[in-house]
């Protein structure tokens, strides 16, 4: 049994294949966590904890004169504001005019099978016939009728625990919330370090791995999406862990919204982590009978280094988060039109780029930003999602019938949660924009936020898409979402309850996803913010897949996919060959080089087809056509980084491997080039030992490419790149 409680030692263990999670009800009724770690026994591991007076801890008044028992070192369920413990805490709370404290004790439990889910939330879910088990277990406050109950959801198979916190108040007066994480997690030892992703606008997922010292590491986003500047997944490991090697637990946050992961060095080493919604900003009132809903933390934990992790991640987030029938489908290979065309187009030139679509065999011409209201620069027209008919020369469904015609499939730029000043919508309803009253608003992009903390705005938007979509055969949309939210102020909300308008904002998010998923379940959705800004587990719960950066340098992204990489699956990143010299940087790299770049996820061109060499035309329907012939293996393989592109300067490397061993790829980028080379050498990872692959001609074993490796060839320009494609042998030739 996954989850089992011994009732006499009063312990709850959680077994997943290689990890064991344990907890501890204590003689005052605290629950004490006692180990998350390597997969063992389910021995009583409070022994771990070692009593002691240590000066300066408080003492809860239960224990009296016993000055070795202190909430302020004890490890911690779920720690809270009052009871003692300076750490950093889980929740902090307060009853209105009575107590701005709690002290959680023990109240009970629940095992089911199953997993639980949480309402208008993103949640980990069971696959068909999958053994998932939950935990409930329920604290009450010492005094008061506050209640909060700690979920767990156990994925034996997949090595994933998941957790969220319900907090529910039974009195008679509000319970004002101003910090509620939806988990705490205490490591005696051997966390020494924090891997986390941070970034900018067209350079998100930097890979930043730092040594914990004394005092609490934060990375977190307060601009109301999860962010470019930082993103809600993190992993703590050891000082030695590698790639290959090691103890290290990931951290994934399922949540769009602002962010916070917090990790403490406390004064006897040990480290605290929590994550959830960020609390500035942030303040919930519960009145009576009402609960708050913590967004999902999903854990896992392995001793077998950071690659092992990202492939349990990687898995599992494929299975039992993104819900889109998408997920196991051939994904559309498409040409979008933003860097071919930006705003200055015309449906005659977009007709141009899918003709040239249809001969190198694509599948979707997709329309970018400009199509709509008055919009021909970004300073106008959002929120007015009727068809510029005069821009286009025809109706939007004239335009589709015609690409559709030419064998491709249509696809549509949308950015629902915004609005133009100079636009119908704000015209008409300048409250529904969400600004500090009597101020002038801050904008980004020169656009303001839709409320959609309010109801009639989420109606609104769910009618504007039922509206787009009514229009013309749409098989695919792109949802962007383009500025960090500022000035969040709700008119239509009271004063005293404006902290809860981020939270309601993103609760009203889902719900428009959730909407448009139920009602057009086969529709492609492809999720953007400026690029990769909302790049988070909470969104691929709606969407299979999301615009990675706006930078689409094949060099950089060398860097954006590899930090992309530890917390999501490659199927989710969209990437897209563009022109040369590149539009971010300048740079200029070989077009097979973008090709290679561009297949480690979602494929597709973003450039003027119509502008290619006929040179570039036949390597553009090569690449197609490879991709066609192997996407399973990028859709589905497991994923290996080989090297990494922030510590090895010549070439970055990775592969695909297909769970049965059956099939794997090897790509690399080179990134520099020397006079009088050495030569470079490669171990592949995660074949079959003892079979048999064929490269290049020749027969290794797996056991060969993995611990020989094998000799790459020379790089012939600056960026080159080669890639390969082998395959199990029934037997050896000879
Ligand atoms: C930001 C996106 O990331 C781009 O791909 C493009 O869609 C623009 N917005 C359009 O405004």
């Amino acid at each position: 049994m996954a989850i089992l409680f011994d009732s006499k030692a009063k312990t709850f263990t959680l077994q997943t294949k290689k990890s064991t999670y344990q907890m501890k009800i204590d003689e005052q009724g605290v629950l004490l966590h006692t180990y998350f770690g390597a997969g063992t026994d389910e021995s009583d591991y409070s022994y771990l904890i070692v009593p002691d007076d240590h000066g300066f801890c408080a003492q809860p008044s239960e224990h009296g004169g016993n000055r070795n028992y202190s909430l302020d070192f004890y490890p911690q369920e779920y720690s809270v504001h009052g009871n003692g413990d300076f750490r950093i805490k889980a929740l902090r709370a307060g009853l209105e005019g009575r107590v701005p404290a709690l002290d959680l004790r023990y109240g009970g439990y629940e095992i089911s099978d199953g997993k639980y889910a949480l309402p208008g939330l993103p949640a980990f879910f069971a696959g068909k016939e999958e053994k998932v088990h939950t935990l409930r277990i329920v604290l009450k406050d010492l005094y008061e009728e506050v209640y909060v109950t700690l979920f767990y959801g156990v994925f034996e198979e997949k090595d994933i625990i998941t957790r969220a916190a319900v907090i529910q108040n039974r009195n008679n007066v509000p319970l004002r919330l101003k910090r509620a994480m939806s988990m705490s997690l205490d490591f005696p030892e051997g966390m020494d370090a924090f891997i986390c992703f941070h970034g900018k606008h067209a350079g998100e997922r930097q890979f930043d791995r730092r040594t914990l010292h004394s005092g609490v590491t934060a990375i977190g986003s307060n601009r109301g999406t999860s962010s470019h500047q930082q993103n809600p997944f993190a992993i703590l490991c050891g000082k030695d862990t590698t790639e290959e090697f090691g103890s290290c637990c990931g951290l994934s946050l399922l949540y769009s919204g602002s962010f916070q992961i917090q990790a403490e060095v406390d004064q006897f080493e040990g480290v605290r982590v929590t994550c959830g919604i960020h609390d500035e900003e942030f303040e919930w009132i519960l009145n009576k009978d009402e609960e708050f809903v913590t967004p999902e933390a999903v854990l896992s934990y392995t001793d077998q280094g950071l690659g092992d992790l990202t492939r349990t991640m990687q898995r599992a987030m494929s299975e039992n988060l993104i819900r889109s029938p998408w997920k196991n489908k051939k994904r559309p290979v498409l040409v979008n039109n933003w860097e071919a065309t930006y705003f200055d187009f015309t449906g005659k030139k977009l007709l141009q780029i899918a003709q040239q679509a249809a001969r190198i065999g694509l599948d979707m011409l997709v329309l970018d930003d400009g199509w709509f209201g008055k919009r021909d620069d970004d300073n106008s027209g959002l929120g007015d999602w009727y068809v510029n008919e005069e821009k286009l020369g025809c109706t939007l469904r004239e335009l589709v019938e015609q690409v559709n015609e030419m064998g491709l499939q249509f696809g549509i730029w949308i950015e629902p949660e915004m609005v133009s000043e100079n636009s119908d919508l704000y015209r008409e309803h300048p409250d529904w924009a969400m600004t500090i009253p009597g101020r002038d608003p801050v904008r980004g992009r020169n656009q303001l936020t839709l409320d959609l903390s309010r109801r009639e705005v989420i109606e609104y938007m769910k009618a504007s898409i039922d509206q787009l979509l009514g229009m013309a055969n749409i098989a695919y949309i792109k949802w962007d979402m383009n500025r960090s939210v500022d000035n969040v102020f709700s008119s239509a909300a009271p004063y005293l309850s404006q902290g809860a308008v981020r939270h309601k904002y993103i609760l009203g998010l889902y719900e428009v996803m959730e909407y448009i998923l139920s009602r057009y379940p086969d529709l492609l959705i492809e999720g953007c913010s400026g690029g990769g800004g909302r790049y988070d587990a909470g969104m691929l719960y709606y969407v299979p897949q999301i615009w990675c950066s706006d930078n689409t340098d094949a060099i950089e992204r060398l860097r954006i996919h590899y930090g992309t990489s530890f917390g999501y699956p490659m199927s989710t990143v969209a990437a897209h060959v563009s022109v040369c010299p590149n539009h971010q940087n300048g740079r200029v790299t070989p077009f097979q080089t973008r090709g290679i770049c561009a297949m480690q996820g979602a494929f597709g061109y973003e450039l003027d087809l119509d502008k290619l060499s006929e040179e570039e035309i036949r390597q553009a329907k090569e690449q197609v056509e490879f991709y066609n012939m192997h996407y399973e293996l990028f859709q589905n393989g497991d994923y290996y980084r080989l090297s990494s592109p922030f510590e090895h300067h010549d070439f970055t490397a990775w592969s695909y491997v297909m769970p049965d061993g059956s099939k794997a790829s090897l790509s690399v980028v080179y990134t520099d080039l020397h006079g009088n080379p050495k030569p470079q050498r490669i171990k592949w990872r995660g074949l079959i030992p003892d079979a048999v692959y064929e490269l290049d001609g020749q027969e290794y074993t797996g056991a060969a490419l993995m611990r020989g490796g094998c000799i790459l060839p020379k790089p012939r320009e600056n960026y080159d790149s080669w890639m390969a494609v082998i395959e199990r042998k029934a037997k050896r030739n000879k």
